[in-house]
């Protein structure tokens, strides 16, 4: 009944890396040209835990779209755009926060997670407890049908589908909602009528999620319904009066971890990290001397590569013939460590060279750059204008309008 759409948002943590890269940007890539994309730097998000220290974040926004250009994100397919210039975000989210139980936020789980890992930091604030809720006003204002994330944070797009419920449910209910659905229930025909009348009560009555879908189906097909009729006769079937804001599903973001030089997880903060655009000569040499399976002290020492950080770069970027070159060269000790290591350094350089190739004319002119993000802000800010019309009116508040 809305159009499929895709909403994600990074923070501006600076130069991204190539776990950034095997995380969440591929991801990215290959959904940009599978369907429409809108994605974000979130600004707003990096003050909610870095409000001592807001001087780093324009560089950092900077830095991370040219990375996602050079990444392969593309403006032509995508829609990308800052946060703060779309302030309907903020708007969405101060409605939002009006109904939003305070328990719902206490209960996220990254909440006391991050209170206590970032310690040295005071996160006993208002804004950081309501992030999440920020983050479903980012998402919700786009009625948006997918959210690409990792898994720490599918609990946040729970709860933006329980905010768009309560939303739905507390607003969505226009006066003669009733009576309106019956009435658009007779502009289906009769036949038709008749089946959503049956797919309704098995839904309501027996929980029949089969029945459920099969209903919404008949809805998107039935041609001689109004947009509006529509969307009453969505929401009289599932009980929560007319759809204002639409629930996501999560998009997970299967991509394999691509680990640290040590191992850990790849980090800026570790120490450990290759950043998307770092020079040949660095990532060579930062390859070459990465720790290895600490049994393997002589070369004539077999090794074990699950025991060894160099083994879980090649599950990521070889394929199977080099993989299993790897398990038989270095558990009989017939390769050296170097040897193991070239054609992981040539993998990620491969794979680095048309990162640097797109983002030179970045890097020459950077109005190109904020040109993109014009564009993006433009087009996104329409669409979060469309959302917060229909919130306004259910919500009481178009008085000029
Ligand atoms: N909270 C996300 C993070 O820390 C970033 C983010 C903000 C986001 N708003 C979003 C992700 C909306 C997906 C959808 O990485
Ligand atoms: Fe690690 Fe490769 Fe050396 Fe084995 S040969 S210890 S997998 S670097």
């Amino acid at each position: 009944m809305f159009p499929d759409r895709v909403v994600s948002g990074m923070r501006p943590t600076g130069l991204m890396h190539l776990g950034h890269y095997h995380g969440a940007l591929k991801n990215w890539i290959r959904l940009q040209s599978e369907l429409p994309c809108l994605f974000f730097v979130a600004d707003w998000h990096a003050l909610t835990t870095h409000y001592e220290e807001p001087g780093v974040i324009e560089k950092n926004t900077w830095d991370m779209v040219v990375d996602w250009l050079a990444a392969g994100v593309d403006p032509s397919q995508a829609t990308l755009f800052i946060q703060s210039r779309v302030p309907e975000h903020a708007e969405l989210h101060l409605l939002l926060s009006m109904a939003t139980p305070l328990g719902w936020l206490e209960r996220v789980p990254t909440y006391k997670d991050h209170i206590e890992n970032l310690a040295g930091r005071d996160l006993a604030t208002y804004g950081f407890l309501g992030y999440p809720l920020l983050q479903a006003a980012d998402v919700l204002i786009y009625r948006a049908t997918q959210v690409p994330v990792g898994e720490d944070q599918v609990p946040h797009v729970e709860m933006m589908r329980e905010i768009a419920r309560r939303f739905n449910g507390l607003y969505g209910k226009e006066p003669g909602f009733e009576r309106k659905a019956l009435d658009a229930v007779k502009k289906l025909g009769s036949k038709r009528a008749r089946l959503y009348a049956e797919l309704r009560s098995a839904w309501h009555q027996e929980g029949d999620a089969a029945a459920l879908e099969q209903a919404e189906a008949m809805l998107d097909e039935a041609g001689s319904l109004s947009n509006i009729d529509r969307e009453r006769l969505f929401g009289y079937l599932k009980g929560s009066g007319k759809i204002i804001l639409v629930e996501p599903d999560v998009e997970l973001t299967r991509a394999a971890r691509l680990p640290g030089l040590d191992g850990r997880k790849m980090s800026k903060s570790y120490g450990n990290a290759i950043s998307l655009r770092e020079d040949p000569a660095a990532v060579t040499k930062k390859i070459r001397t990465m720790p290895t399976d600490p049994a393997r002290v002589h070369r004539s020492d077999p090794g074990d590569p699950l025991k060894c950080p160099v083994w879980q770069l090649h599950e990521v970027v070889s394929d199977a013939a080099t993989r299993k070159w790897v398990m038989q060269g270095c558990t009989s000790a017939g390769i050296g460590c170097l040897d193991c290591k070239q054609p992981v350094v040539e993998a990620v350089l491969a794979e680095q060279e048309p990162m640097h190739e797109r983002a030179q004319q970045y890097l020459d002119d950077p109005s190109l750059v904020r040109a993109i993000v014009a564009d993006g802000c433009d087009k996104a800010r329409k669409l979060a204008q469309e959302t917060m019309r229909d919130v306004r009116e259910t919500m009481g508040l178009s008085h000029l309008s």
